[in-house]
């Protein structure tokens, strides 16, 4: 069925088609219509941040980037919906085209830039969520606030959302953004997390409940860069590390029509590299800060690989996009038999 709906809309342009399915989704969910595509998931709850997830299969940010259809996508059978990334005002973006499919390599490249409508309008939209699932709200800096005031954004970001989040997420991962990849090195990044936790910490006495805080890295760092950040999220305190961004390496897609595009590459050139810098975290991190997967998620196998690797839970987004909701039913169906397997083996 998604085949047909597929061919369809994939005769149009990406960015046309992404806004048509978010007022599709939207409507859909008033209208009570979304049970019609939901897929039966296994209940195979998980614990993550202090969460309960009914299943270990999220959505992945940057689909709803301003919480216009999280309730209807929450109701396919997702396990959390991450909205987002939202940035304190609103920003265009950069110019169209920025959206790019690889049909052929079954992969995304897009430079969207952080186009959003402002922390202020997605507020408003979380305020009202019928979506009772858990919700993921990523944060992210204005293009025009220097790198050096980077934590100032994400801070008032976080600020705004806390009371409708069950998670936060700080994005410094995507390539996109100038500089903002910058701030997963070094002393920026140390600046950053203890600017983070001092907000979270603050809040979470204000709002008398602790909201978990999670960072989200590029798929493109040395083992040496991965060992540091991972160094930097424990002496910090941070609850949860989402691995991966897109990628800026474009060599597996040279040559492809698209596949010289700037921008952030995702989709099933991502799989390979985004498990092993899960597996490399999982290794550094030994159990003690959740990671979320995610990376060319497109059907059972590959989102065993994540858990295998070292993650507690995935997210997925060009998966979904090329498959459908499909692919939710088949990864967590993998993945509740690997936990499962493991039950038997304890
Ligand atoms: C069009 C597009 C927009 C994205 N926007 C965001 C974003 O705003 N914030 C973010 O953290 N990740 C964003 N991502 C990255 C995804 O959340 C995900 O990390 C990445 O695409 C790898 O997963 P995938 O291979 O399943 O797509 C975006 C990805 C795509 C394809």
């Amino acid at each position: 069925m998604y085949e047909l709906v597929r061919k369809a809309l994939f005769a149009l342009d990406p960015e046309r088609v992404h806004h048509l399915s978010i007022d599709a989704i939207g409507a859909a969910e008033r209208l009570g219509l979304m049970s019609l595509f939901a897929k039966s998931i296994p209940d195979d709850p998980v614990e993550l941040m202090g969460l309960t997830l009914p299943n270990p299969v999220g959505l992945a940010a940057g689909l709803d980037k301003n919480a216009q259809a999280f309730n209807g996508l929450g109701a396919l059978g997702f396990g959390f919906v991450e909205v987002g990334t939202v940035t304190p005002r609103p920003q265009p973006g950069n110019p169209q085209p920025r959206l790019f499919r690889l049909t052929e390599a079954e992969a995304i490249i897009n430079r969207m830039g952080f186009n959003n409508l402002g922390v202020d309008y997605l507020l408003e939209r979380v305020k009202h969520r019928r979506y009772s699932g858990v919700l993921g709200i990523n944060v992210g800096k204005n293009f025009d606030t220097p790198v050096e005031k980077a934590a100032d954004d994400y801070c008032l970001c976080m600020e705004k959302v806390y009371a409708h989040a069950d998670y936060i997420t700080a994005n410094v991962s995507s390539p996109n953004t100038k500089g903002l990849r910058d701030l997963q090195f070094g002393d920026s990044l140390n600046q950053l997390l203890a600017a983070l936790k001092e907000k979270q910490n603050a809040l979470a006495e204000e709002h008398d409940r602790y909201v978990p805080l999670a960072v989200k890295i590029a798929p493109d760092m040395e083992d040496e860069a991965l060992e540091q950040v991972a160094k930097s999220f424990l002496e910090h305190g941070i609850d949860g590390v989402i691995a991966t961004n897109t990628t800026v390496d474009k060599s597996s897609v040279a040559g492809m029509e698209h596949g010289a595009e700037e921008g952030g590459l995702s989709g099933r050139p991502l799989t390979a590299r985004s498990t092993e810098v899960i597996r490399k975290l999982s290794s550094e991190l030994n159990g003690r800060i959740p990671i979320i997967g995610v990376g060319g998620i497109f059907d059972g196998d590959s989102a065993a690989d994540k858990i295998r690797a070292g993650a507690t839970a995935v997210q997925i987004y060009s998966g979904f996009i090329y498959r459908g909701p499909a692919v939710i039913r088949e990864a967590a169906e993998a993945i509740a038999k690997l936990h499962q397997g493991r039950a038997v083996a304890k």
